[in-house]
């Protein structure tokens, strides 16, 4: 049978693009082989995702998987709801550990605990929250009502890494997944690392865990988060690499040390670079998000980075769409080396 071997840190965001190309054969179970997977595929996978993901093409027996039903279809079943209602009952939701949280339609108002009840039951949850108002503000929190369950603090596992927070006080985003692995991978021994925007650790703790850094410097200006960002880096035993900074990234001491600074932040990200310029040495690395207007891509966010170089140079490494973060906007991430003026 057709397969494709992979390290086990590229296999979840794989196994993702090869369901979405619809190549993954979902009738049979993957193999787990110490570091590496192998996936079953129904065809050969281009090159070109083979490459990027460091996978090879492999001829193997796959036990067959037990067919599963869809959770939705289960939900639907078992929620004490008017029939009518069910089909508006949502197909997707953010599972964060124990704890989900999900976006209701105004007319399952009146139903919202039996709907998380069905939710909790299917899902094997202990807290159900909703979705009210999104992400806002400077700390990026989430604006939520708890539905079900009394305690909404959850560890997340992904990629190997733990991640323990409030999901009710603190964002996590399943659609930056990809980019939390791809920090993973980048190779970065004996470097000095500045993640100026660290929350609870969302970049630092994957380079802590996959690499080996010489520091991290994780700065986060949120007091709560930065108390589970302390708490992660003991869960994932990252101590000697990581060290925890409480207070706002402008407030950071000392210029030309960084060898690569992080700066994972939407809409205002720009207005830090100056911060970014001052850290990083001649020749750092900075990963600088933004959201951008797809028309003004990938122009943009490359000339912000021009914008701040003072005499100096940037030599672009990468540029990649992380997600759609509203109607015609897109979470972008430019990797840059910067020299400074000779
Ligand atoms: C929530 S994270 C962004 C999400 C992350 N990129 C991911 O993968 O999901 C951004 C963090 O930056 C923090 N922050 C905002 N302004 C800051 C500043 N000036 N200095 C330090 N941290 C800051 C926020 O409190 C927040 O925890």
């Amino acid at each position: 049978m057709l397969g494709v071997r992979v390290r086990r840190t590229n296999a979840k965001v794989l196994r993702k693009k090869l369901a979405c190309a619809g190549m993954l054969d979902k009738s049979h179970a993957i193999i787990d082989e110490h570091e590496d997977v192998m996936i079953p595929v129904l065809s050969k996978p281009p090159p070109d995702l083979l490459r990027e993901y460091v996978a090879k093409v492999v001829d193997c027996d796959f036990p067959g998987r037990k067919t599963m039903r869809d959770p939705i279809d289960e939900i639907r079943d078992i929620a004490t709801i008017p029939e009518g209602l069910k089909p508006l009952l949502p197909d997707k939701w953010e599972k964060l550990g124990d704890v989900a949280i999900i976006k209701l339609d105004p007319r399952l108002d009146r139903y919202e605990s039996k709907v998380a009840g069905a939710y909790a039951s299917v899902l094997g949850l202990k807290s159900v929250l909703k979705d009210v108002a999104g992400i806002s503000g400077q700390f990026r929190t989430p604006t939520t009502k708890l539905l079900l369950g009394t305690d909404t603090v959850t560890t997340h596992v992904e990629n190997g890494v733990k991640y323990r927070f409030d999901a009710g006080k603190i964002m996590f985003s399943s659609g930056n997944m990809e980019e939390r692995i791809r920090m993973a991978n980048v190779v970065c021994d004996g470097e000095v690392v500045v993640d100026m925007f660290a929350g609870i650790g969302y970049f630092s703790l994957p380079l802590a865990v996959y690499q080996k850094p010489r520091k991290i410097v994780a700065c986060e200006i949120n007091p709560v988060a930065h108390r589970y960002l302390v708490e992660n880096v003991k869960l994932n035993h990252v101590e000697r690499r990581v060290e925890p900074f409480l207070g706002d990234n402008r407030d950071l001491p000392g210029k030309d040390f960084a060898d690569r600074v992080i700066m994972g932040y939407v809409k205002t990200t720009h207005e830090f670079l100056p911060v970014a310029m001052r850290l990083l040495r001649d020749g750092g690395i900075v990963h600088y998000h933004e959201t951008c207007p797809n028309e003004l891509l990938p122009v943009r966010p490359i000339q912000r980075i021009v914008d701040h170089l003072h005499g100096g140079r940037a030599e672009i490494l990468m540029f990649k769409v992380i997600k759609s973060y509203a109607p015609g906007v897109s979470h972008v991430v430019v990797d840059a080396r910067i020299f400074r003026p000779s």
